[in-house]
């Protein structure tokens, strides 16, 4: 599906880039997430995706091993003496190294810390999103809401990385649109509903919330908490690497049964904190709200997003969710049916629509 395409310059230094061969042209859907970047694009009748981990991995650089790369397809960048592996394959080498990948983007904004941060999202972009094929092409990206805790203390760019993001793929010829996360849950998911509802996205790095009025986004937000700090706190307590941690937890945690030893126990016990955090955030934000639509009916909520994916999810959020109270009653909760590639349907949902 994919194949090695040489390499493109990004501020004097080489990217080698394997691109997505399968581009016939439409609009697209993309999520740039903490952990992945997905896209989505039709393909006759139906949805391709295409993702890649939003991750990278340093080795020390030698002519052997860069030979070894490229035969293998390993996108890869070379800067200050190392070759930067980027998008999934970082992660078999960290997991190699017994270390972590390391992130360009944290708690959904790009880091100041990762100074090769905006090259490698470009990176793992191209690797997914060819130029346009017609000018102007439309394509929608997801962008965090805004967080509830005081942006001063954060370390992130502070939304900046919207910007970069839109110069990037105004760059590759296409004229991009910004989509909340949270709303872009809500256009693939409630169109029965009329897209009124309660979008949710748990990624890796934040939860996105969107309460929506027929594809108004009424309230949006997001918490600064997700999948990684699961994988963190365990890492922590358990004394392995953050990246085996998530690799066990991706296997497959179950949070309906008792925990049969002391990893299972700690991913439960973080797992309920998340949930737990997230819908008390609910509650405080949509209560103390004075933009509630005054809606006679009850409200499906729909939740998406990795960190969604375990067995036992929905019962558990569904438990915590009695012990709040809301403004209006909640019709139903579901989780996605695919939860790591809804932000990507939705964003493209809405680019379809722009380019008609
Ligand atoms: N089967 C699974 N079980 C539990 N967690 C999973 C599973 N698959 C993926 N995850 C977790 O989901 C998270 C990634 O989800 P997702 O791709 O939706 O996030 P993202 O969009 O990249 O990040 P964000 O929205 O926070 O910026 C990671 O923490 C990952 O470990
Ligand atoms: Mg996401």
């Amino acid at each position: 599906m994919t194949e090695a395409t040489g390499s493109n310059d990004y501020q004097g230094k080489s990217v080698e880039v394997v691109e997505n061969t399968e581009d016939t042209g439409g609009p697209i859907g993309l999520d740039v997430g903490t952990s992945n970047i997905v896209m989505a694009q039709n393909k006759g009748n139906r949805v391709s995706i295409v993702k890649q981990q939003n991750a990278f991995f340093a080795i020390p650089q030698s002519k052997f091993t860069r030979q070894i790369l490229q035969q293998n397809e390993i996108v890869f960048f070379e800067h200050n003496k190392q070759y930067y592996i980027i998008g999934d394959s970082a992660e078999n080498f960290a997991n190699m190294f017994n270390a972590n990948t390391r992130r360009p983007m944290e708690k959904g904004f790009l880091t100041l810390r990762e100074d090769e941060g905006v090259a490698i999202i470009q990176a793992v972009i191209k690797t997914l999103v060819q130029r346009a094929k017609k000018l102007g092409e439309i394509i929608c990206f997801s962008v965090p809401g805004e967080p509830l805790c005081d942006k001063q203390n954060s370390s992130s760019l502070g939304g900046h990385e919207s910007v970069v993001i839109k110069m990037y793929l105004e760059s590759l010829g296409y004229t991009p649109i910004a989509i909340n996360e949270g709303l872009a849950v809500v256009m693939a998911e409630l169109g029965d509903e009329n897209f009124t509802g309660i979008g949710i996205s748990m990624g890796g790095g934040m939860c996105n919330v969107c309460l929506s009025y027929m594809s108004v986004p009424v309230i949006t937000y997001s918490i600064q908490k997700g999948g990684d700090d699961i994988d963190e706190n365990v890492s922590r307590e358990v004394g392995m690497s953050a990246t085996k941690i998530k690799g066990i937890k991706e296997e497959g945690v179950d949070l309906s049964t008792l925990p049969k030893n002391n990893v299972e126990l700690a991913l439960q016990i973080y797992y309920t904190d998340l949930i737990n955090l997230l819908v008390s955030s609910m509650e405080m934000v949509i209560s103390s709200s004075d933009k509630i639509p005054k809606i006679a009916h009850a409200l499906p909520i729909v939740i998406s997003g990795g960190t969604a994916s375990p067995k036992g999810f929905k019962e558990k959020f569904e438990s915590t969710l009695q012990t709040i109270r809301l403004p209006f009653e909640i019709s139903s909760v579901r989780v996605s049916k695919d939860p790591l590639d809804t932000t990507a349907k939705g964003a493209l949902v809405m680019a379809v629509s722009e380019a008609k």
